[in-house]
């Protein structure tokens, strides 16, 4: 555990408390994100849990979808040394996952764009695709549901998603196991507290 009370350590990545002086500074300075990207979302923690089992190949090219902080793909980079892009519609959220790659000490690449913006061509650039609680509202369903219909076309080897079950993921999920043989795991945590959830996860080809 980290000797620092600012931070709270799990799964070997460092997050920032509330009381942090660096995350205080910057809320600050900072407009505040505007689409839930405002915080760390225990989906994260639900992500290095099934990875902590499920290991990356070492340096796999990675994109966090809807990244908010960025916790789960600072994960990837400190772990499996894997070139993590950092993708969300709200540009307001990088800051805070620039502060967290350096309190981690990654580098992480941003990118602003929506789920439905990404083309096959930019998936085809990836090995792995994760998306951490990134399905929370029903007209979100269609865009995330078509960015791993896209992401397959791509040839993207593996797709994950975690979420608490919520009802739009739950029927995003159902679809995914039968039309992608996806599996549904059920996962929780211990550690920074206990979450609960589905791990989604296609194996592509
Ligand atoms: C609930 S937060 C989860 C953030 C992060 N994955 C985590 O686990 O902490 C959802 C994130 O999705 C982003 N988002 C919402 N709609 C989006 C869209 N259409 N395209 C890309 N990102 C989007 C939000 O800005 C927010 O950062």
């Amino acid at each position: 555990m980290s000797q620092n009370p600012n931070v709270r350590e799990a799964y070997g990545i460092v997050a920032p408390t509330s009381r942090n002086p660096a995350l205080r500074r910057l809320k600050s300075a900072q407009n505040t994100p505007s689409i839930h990207g405002n915080k760390l979302w225990g989906a994260c923690y639900l992500m290095m849990e099934y990875l902590e089992h499920a290991p990356l190949p070492q340096g796999a090219r990675v994109l966090d979808a809807g990244c908010g902080w960025g916790l789960s793909g600072i994960y990837c980079a400190k772990h499996f040394d894997a070139q993590v892009t950092a993708m969300d519609a709200d540009p307001a959220v990088f800051p805070y996952l620039q502060l967290l790659a350096e309190q981690n000490g990654v580098a992480i690449t941003n990118h602003a764009a929506r789920f439905d913006e990404l083309t096959v061509d930019d998936l085809s650039k990836f090995d792995v695709v994760i998306g951490a609680d990134i399905c929370f509202w029903d007209a979100l369903a269609d865009d995330v549901s078509n960015m791993i219909d896209r992401a397959i076309e791509a040839g993207v080897s593996k797709i994950i998603l975690t979420d608490p079950q919520r009802p739009p993921f739950n029927a995003l999920a159902d679809r995914c196991v039968e039309e992608h043989f996806a599996e549904a795991l059920q996962i929780e945590t211990e550690q920074p507290r206990r979450f609960t959830g589905t791990a989604l996860v296609i194996e592509n080809g």
